[in-house]
Order: structure tokens, then sequence, then C-alpha cells
């Protein structure tokens, strides 16, 4: 019979059959897939497994943190952390249009990475033959079925390995969907804010921001991010979303008055939607009281921002991203 602890105890079996004294690497991305895939090896393979996690400072408010500290306490894993925020933030600056935004993001993350790996396979030890990927059923069928070759799966769609570096793949998720995947995360202690995770794109808040992406800016929604997940965790509305974006109008402002005076300062959207897969979605009826809570908020705690407005377009005709 299927239960979480025979996969577990299947998967581990066959991780420590195929990779056997040599050792993998693991790229963790924040989002639930990866992080089951690490913590799978992990316990299959332990110290002959590194991940490696690179920061591009896109990030929301302490997600980085919750792979640094909580994945390592609870998994044990070696993780090299890549802080690549400077390097990123200075190949967008000057950049507003949103494909380019994401091919800059996507090229510098996989540069980023590569370099990683390459430092990893030059300390001693066994052979870095594997690379560990989270890729699930749906991702397996979609892709035609076959195993492919070392393609990075990253949350950024992109790129691959360059072609001198040749890496045999585990992936241990291929034969479970999404809700498997937390379960199997649960049964291994991972913590509840990684397992029960919302999607995020792999570009981060580089494309809720409309208009260039600045060091300031993305302070500033880092932090009515924050106040809306936490309004909507403490409201108990986390599994009735899907993901609700927050979204900076960085180009555009309006008037406002606040305090002693009038100010001239820009919108937050919120863009919370229902949805089964992504490909279609719905804007969620959230309760008034949540969404004034989180636009009194938001307007009082963030400088610079003297509006909150909802989005109501169901996808399509609107993306859930604004980018
Ligand atoms: P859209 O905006 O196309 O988003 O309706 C559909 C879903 O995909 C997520 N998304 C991404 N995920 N890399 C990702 O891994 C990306 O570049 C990316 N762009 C959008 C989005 O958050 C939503 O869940």
């Amino acid at each position: 019979d299927w239960t979480t602890g025979n996969v577990i105890e299947e998967q581990v079996a066959a991780i420590r059959e195929q990779v056997g004294d040599k050792r993998a690497i693991c790229g963790l991305s924040g989002g639930v897939d990866s992080a089951v895939a690490a913590a799978l090896v992990q316990k299959a393979i332990g110290s002959q497994l590194t991940c490696v996690y690179v920061d591009h400072g896109l990030m929301r408010k302490g997600e980085t943190e919750q792979v640094e500290k909580d994945f390592v306490a609870a998994t044990g894993v070696q993780l090299e952390v890549v802080d690549a925020s400077e390097r990123f933030l200075g190949a967008l600056a000057g950049v507003s249009d949103p494909e380019e935004k994401r091919k800059i993001i996507g090229r510098e993350f996989i540069r980023v990475f590569e370099q990683a790996q390459l430092e990893i396979m030059q300390e001693d030890g066994p052979e870095v033959a594997f690379l560990v990927q989270g890729t699930l059923y749906p991702d397996v069928v979609e892709s035609g079925g076959g195993t492919g070759t070392a393609n990075i799966k990253s949350h950024h769609n992109v790129g691959g390995l360059p072609d001198d570096i040749e890496f045999e793949l585990v992936e241990p998720l291929r034969q479970l969907f999404k809700d498997e995947v937390r379960m199997v995360g649960q049964e291994l202690g991972l913590p509840d804010e990684i397992v029960q995770r919302q999607p995020f794109p792999g570009p981060g808040l580089g494309i809720r921001i409309v208009g260039e992406v600045t060091k300031e800016r993305l302070d500033l929604l880092r932090e009515a991010d924050a106040i809306a997940r936490e309004e909507l965790t403490a409201a108990g509305l986390d599994r009735d979303i899907w993901q609700c974006p927050v979204v900076l109008l960085a180009d555009v402002r309006s008037v406002g008055v606040q305090g002693d005076g009038r100010t001239y300062g820009h919108p937050i959207v919120l863009r919370p939607v229902s949805s089964e897969d992504a490909m279609t979605a719905d804007w969620s009826r959230l309760p008034y009281d949540v969404l004034a809570k989180i636009s009194t908020r938001i307007t009082n705690e963030v400088a610079d921002v003297n509006r909150v407005v909802l989005d109501v377009t169901s996808k399509p005709p609107g993306t859930i991203e604004w980018e």
C-alpha cells in the first residue's frame, strides 16, 4: 500500500543504490519540491550531498532564513548559500521590461549556480556525479516521460548545464503528485512554512515591481508582502487561496492624505486568486474585514505607499502575476 513511510523507505534504498559512494548536488529554490527532494536524498546519503541556494535578493521576507536555518536544522544538510543579491541588482539596473527582467534573472541564476557547482566539484572527495531534481509526476508526463539529460528544471525554467559537465539525475519525486510531496515532506520533519508553501515565481519579487527593480523598492514591497501574508495566515485563509501576489506599481503615483498633509505615493495591488493548477484562476472573494486590515496596515506601516487596490480579474484574461 501507499504510505508516505513506504515511499520514503523505497526511495532511500533506490537513491543509495544509484549514488553508491559518489557525491550529489542539489539546487534549493525555497520551494516545496526541491526541499523535499533534497531532504529525501539527505536521508539516504547524508554528507555525500551538498545543497546550493542562490540568494538573488528577490526573495520575500524571511525566506532565505527559512532555508538557511530551519531547513538545515530539520535535515542536517550541508548547505552552500551564495549571496548574489548585488550581482542581480546590478544586472537589473535600469531594466523595466518584464521579459528582459526574467531573462536577466534566469541568466544570472544559472551563472551563479554553475560557479558554485564547479567549486564543490573541486573540493576533495569522491566524484560529484549526480544532480538532484525535484521533478514531479505531472512534470514527467508533460515532458513526454523520458529521463532528461541534466537539464536544470529550476524555478526559472531556463537553461541547462554546460556541455562539458555530465551529471546523472536523481529524481526521487518522479512518481508523486504535489499533495503527496507535501505529505512526504511533513513525514521527513520539514517545517510547515516550507511544506505548505504556496507557489512563488522563480524571478521572485523582481517581477512584482512594475518598473525598475531597486533595493529600496524591494524593501518596500517585502514589507507590504509580509503584512499581507501575516494577515491572511492570521485569518486562516492560507488553504483557501492558491497564492496572493502583492505587486508594487513603482511607476505610478497618486495623491493621498496622511497625517498632516498630502502625499504622493505608490499603490500596492493585492492579487489573491483561487486555482487548481494555475492554468486558470479566479479572484478570491476575501472577507472585507481582512482586506480592510491589510490595507490599513500597509498604508500605516509602509513608507511611500498611500493606496491599496484589489485585482478582481480572473485568468484568463489576466495572468496571476502582473509581469
Ligand atoms: P501566470 O502569471 O502565468 O502564473 O498566470 C502562473 C503560475 O506560475 C507562477 N510563475 C512562475 N513560476 N517561474 C516559476 O517557477 C516563473 O518564471 C514564473 N512566472 C510565474 C505564478 O506565480 C503562478 O503560480
